[in-house]
């Protein structure tokens, strides 16, 4: 069976980073036994200069039709001028709701090899292992009225009991499987959707009891995430919520070039991508870090190829060149963008055979 995958590259950085996460994924899927088809479409700014709209029928047609779909970032300095459903961003958002992909997983682990290298002190960030699951097809995002002139404008955060229970079983499932810690953030002290929000995850309790379950909020939370990150296990929010937090996260890891993300909705298919943005002042110098859109094709081995053997044989070949220092400038090394990839294609290829030859 040939399993079909989706390239988005969209913008800025991103078809740097995604060539070198297509390399791992090939290289992973080759030696792996596992057969794939990829084919490339437009997003992003790149869509609007080409066809007039960030995210064209067929390339959401085609990503309906996928296993899985793998995007580096959308925008730029270029497009900001457009508004409304004529925005890059508008394109991913479009994305992300027309594949129902509503749970947004942001995995952050701190390599030792780095621990010494973020802006935080060692012992804060040393041995830090936590999820921010973050709600992705609902809240200020989404909600209408959704208005904009030159004297007023309108944003409405609207989240309803089904949409904050999909989202809440997944981090609830996750928390089971890891340390059994849920951290649920909200602004239930000020907002009827925070209240909602703290009450539906409450209710879902009950339906885990190996997970502990501590409601936060989010301002306070934000500081608790820079100053005890190491008691954190899985985190769930909202929207908005989720974005802030996970960048702001990434400075445990070290850089926000290092974070992966995995998009999931009911069903296997899922949307890959790198936590952050199209980095326009170092787009096509070869200097972005791809260790987060690497690691995103690991996340696509292992929630919709079904391949959680290979995904760890990716972590792990990053893992390794992280600790042999392979460092883009962003992190104080000075490797390229293509150079980090080739010795992650390289790691990967000793470390699935060694698997494989263990196995046989
Ligand atoms: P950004 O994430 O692009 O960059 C923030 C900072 O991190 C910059 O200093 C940048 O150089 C650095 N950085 C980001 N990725 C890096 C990488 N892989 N390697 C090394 N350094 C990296 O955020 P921004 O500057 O606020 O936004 C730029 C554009 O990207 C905007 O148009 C924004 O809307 C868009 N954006 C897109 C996505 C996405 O497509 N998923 C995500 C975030 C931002
Ligand atoms: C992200 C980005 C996007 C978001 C933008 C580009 C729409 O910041 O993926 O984190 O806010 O979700
Ligand atoms: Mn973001």
């Amino acid at each position: 069976m040939t399993v079909r995958i989706v390239t988005l590259p969209g913008d800025g950085v991103g078809p740097e980073v995604t060539n070198q996460a297509l390399a791992v994924l090939l290289t992973a899927a080759e030696e792996g036994g596992l057969d794939i088809a990829v084919e490339e479409f437009r997003i992003g700014g790149r869509a609007v200069d080409e066809t007039g709209t960030p995210l064209p029928q067929e390339t959401l047609d085609a990503c309906r039709n996928a296993d899985a779909v793998l995007l580096g970032a959308v925008g730029g300095p270029q497009w900001d001028h457009l508004v409304g459903d004529q925005r890059c961003e508008s394109g991913l958002l479009q994305l992300r709701a027309g594949l129902g992909v509503f749970a947004n997983l942001r995995p952050v682990r701190v390599h030792p090899n780095l621990a010494d290298r973020t802006a935080l002190r060692q012992e804060v960030v040393s041995g830090v292992d936590l999820v921010v699951v973050r709600e992705l097809t609902g809240g200020a995002y989404f909600g209408r009225p959704k208005e904009r002139t030159d004297q007023r404008a309108v944003d409405t955060t609207v989240y309803t009991r089904p949409e904050i229970e999909r989202v809440a079983r997944v981090a609830f499932r996750l928390a089971a499987g890891r340390r059994g810690r849920l951290t649920s953030v909200d602004k239930a002290n000020v907002l009827a959707t925070g209240q909602l929000w703290r009450a539906t995850v409450s209710e879902l309790a009950a339906e885990f009891p190996g997970v502990a379950l501590e409601h936060a909020l989010v301002d306070s939370f934000a500081m608790r995430l820079m100053q005890r990150p190491g008691d954190i296990d899985v985190v769930v929010t909202e929207n908005l919520f989720g974005d802030i937090l996970s960048d702001e996260a990434a400075v445990l890891a070290g850089s926000l070039g290092l974070l992966p993300s995995a998009s999931l909705g009911s069903t296997r298919a899922g949307l890959y991508e790198p936590i952050h943005g199209s980095a326009p002042e170092i787009a096509g110098m070869d200097r972005a870090n791809p260790y987060g859109a690497i690691l995103s094709a690991a996340l696509m081995l292992r929630h919709s190829l079904d391949r959680p053997d290979l995904a760890a044989a990716v972590e792990a070949a990053v893992d390794d060149c992280i600790a042999t220092s392979v460092l883009t400038a962003d992190l104080g090394g000075a490797a390229g963008t293509a150079e980090v990839g080739a010795a992650v294609v390289a790691a990967v290829r000793g470390r699935v055979s060694a698997t494989a030859g263990a196995a046989s």
